[in-house]
C-alpha cells in the first residue's frame, strides 16, 4: 500500500533538504512542489510577463507544460520538454514563484499534477498547501518552520557557498515578505493543517529534524 507524507512550511525552513533525506531513508519518492511553481515562474519571466499581470499569467500558464522525471533518483523538472533544474534556484525566480503561485489557474494545473504523482507511489511531498489541499488524507503531516532570522542565515550561507553575493538583511526582508504573501493569499494560503505536527527547526540540526520525522512515521507504521 502506498502512503504519503506531507511537509509544509515557510521558505528556508529546510523542507527540501530534510524531505530528500527522509525519502532516501524510507525508500520513497521525494516530490518538490516548489520546483514546479518555480518552473512556471521561469516560464513567465522568459515570456516577459509582469508579476502583477494576473490576466496574462492565467492565460499564459496554459502553454507551460510542466512535468517531473526522476534521473538517478533526482527530481528533474521539465518545462516544455527542457530540463530547467539549473535555472530555477535563483532568488529572482523564487520571488516570481511566490507571486505566480497566487494565481488560481496556475494552482489548479499544478495541484492536479501533484495529486497524480502521489496516486500510485509512496511519496514525501513538500510545499505550502500539501497537508491542507493537495494530500488532505496523508497519514503524516508535518509543519516545518524556523524563525525568519535563522532561515535568512541558512539561505545566506547556501547562496554564498554557491558564490552568489548577497545581503543578509535583504534576504531576511524578502523572506518576511514572501511569508506574508504565502500566508495571506486568497487561494490555499500557507497554514498548518489541523492534524499536522509542528516541528520547529530553529534550534535543531538537520539530523535531529530528520530523526524526529522518521520517528513520527514509524509511530504511524509508515516505511
Ligand atoms: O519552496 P520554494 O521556495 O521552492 O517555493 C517557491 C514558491 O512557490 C513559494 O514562495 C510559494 C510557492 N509554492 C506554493 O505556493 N505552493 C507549493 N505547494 C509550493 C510552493
Amino acid at each position: 500500500m502506498s502512503y504519503q507524507i506531507a511537509v509544509d512550511g515557510p521558505a528556508g525552513a529546510g523542507k527540501s533538504t530534510i524531505a530528500k533525506s527522509i525519502a532516501k531513508r524510507l525508500g520513497i519518492v521525494y516530490v518538490d512542489t516548489g520546483a514546479m511553481y518555480r518552473a512556471m515562474a521561469l516560464f513567465m519571466i522568459q515570456n516577459r510577463i509582469a508579476k502583477e499581470d494576473s490576466v496574462q499569467i492565467s492565460k499564459k500558464c496554459k502553454e507551460a507544460d510542466i512535468t517531473i522525471e526522476y534521473r538517478d533518483g533526482e527530481q528533474v523538472v521539465l518545462l516544455n520538454g527542457e530540463n530547467v533544474n539549473g535555472l530555477i534556484r535563483t532568488e529572482a525566480v523564487g520571488n516570481m514563484a511566490s507571486a505566480v503561485s497566487v494565481n488560481k489557474e496556475v494552482r489548479i494545473k499544478l495541484v492536479e499534477l501533484q495529486q497524480k504523482l502521489a496516486q500510485t507511489t509512496s511519496v514525501i511531498m513538500d510545499g505550502r498547501d500539501i497537508g491542507t489541499v493537495v494530500l488532505p488524507d496523508a497519514p503524516l503531516k508535518v509543519y516545518l518552520t524556523a524563525s525568519s532570522a535563522v532561515r535568512a542565515r541558512r539561505r545566506y550561507d547556501e547562496l554564498t557557498a554557491k558564490g552568489e553575493s548577497c545581503d543578509l538583511n535583504k534576504i531576511e526582508q524578502d523572506i518576511i515578505e514572501r511569508d506574508h504573501r504565502d500566508m495571506t493569499r486568497e487561494i490555499s494560503p500557507l497554514k498548518q493543517a489541523e492534524d499536522a505536527i509542528l516541528v520547529d527547526s530553529s534550534d535543531k540540526n538537520v539530523e535531529e529534524v530528520i530523526d524526529t520525522i522518521i520517528s513520527l512515521a514509524k509511530e504511524r507504521n509508515l516505511g
